[in-house]
């Protein structure tokens, strides 16, 4: 069987400073083109928040493309997933800086925000920064493959639920927020089923291997 590989020059790290790149172009030029500091500072957090989500959900979705939709494009986002990863990190790094200048810009921003408020996000902040490190060969490696695979599939859900959550409670703001939110429930659905699909062409395989 031949296998046809997706014809790209932007793969590993090059693909990632070409996302992160991306990012710092588009964060820059919001903060540049913005009338005003403060609001534009907001409009960044909000545009790294968009563009983390896009590449969240390539990374999450991988798997799941390349077995339910067998292409070279799913073949070369399953093989890209880790950079994928690492620039939707990167992406939410600029997020979180984004909103560290906020709250000096703004001196009613954390005050006006509750540790309640705060714990999804915060969540979301130590599961990136786990999986961040555990991307890593040697830690990898220390972690053993099942506790990885568990890491890593748990966290990849926590943030699916906190992209969820962060678009529904804004519901009540924007209509608009029904899109990124119907998107990731598609995404955990089709996730699901990638998963499901697997199960089964390891069962067949396994029956039809000979004893
Ligand atoms: C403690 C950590 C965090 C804080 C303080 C925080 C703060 C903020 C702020 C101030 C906004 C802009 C709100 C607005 O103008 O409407 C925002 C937007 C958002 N954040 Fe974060 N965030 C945190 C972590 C996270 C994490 C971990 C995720 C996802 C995994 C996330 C996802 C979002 C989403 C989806 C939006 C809405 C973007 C939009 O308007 O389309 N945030 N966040």
């Amino acid at each position: 069987m031949t296998t046809h590989t997706f014809p790209s020059p932007w793969h590993g790290w090059r693909l990632f400073s070409l996302l992160a790149a991306a990012v710092l172009l588009m964060t820059a030029l919001i903060l540049l083109l913005g009338p005003d500091t403060v609001d534009a500072t907001r409009s960044a957090i909000r545009a790294t928040a968009r563009s983390s989500f896009v590449l969240f959900l390539l990374a999450f979705l991988a798997s799941a493309w390349a077995v339910l939709l067998p292409s070279p494009l799913g073949q070369a986002l399953l093989r890209e997933r880790r950079f994928i990863g690492l620039a939707f990190a990167f992406s939410h790094l600029v997020h979180a800086l984004l909103i560290y200048r906020y709250g000096q810009l703004n001196p009613q921003f954390w005050p006006g925000r509750s540790a309640l408020g705060n714990l999804p996000g915060s969540v979301g902040y130590l599961f990136i920064l786990l999986l961040v490190l555990t991307s890593f060969k040697r830690p990898a490696a220390l972690l053993g493959r099942r506790t990885w695979k568990r890491l890593h599939t748990t966290g990849m859900w926590v943030l699916a639920a906190i992209f969820a959550y962060s678009n529904f409670k804004r519901l009540p703001l924007s209509a608009w927020y029904l899109l990124p939110f119907t998107l990731t429930c598609t995404a955990m659905a089709i996730n699901l089923l990638g998963k499901l699909a697997q199960a089964s062409k390891r069962r067949q395989r396994q029956a039809l291997s000979p004893r």
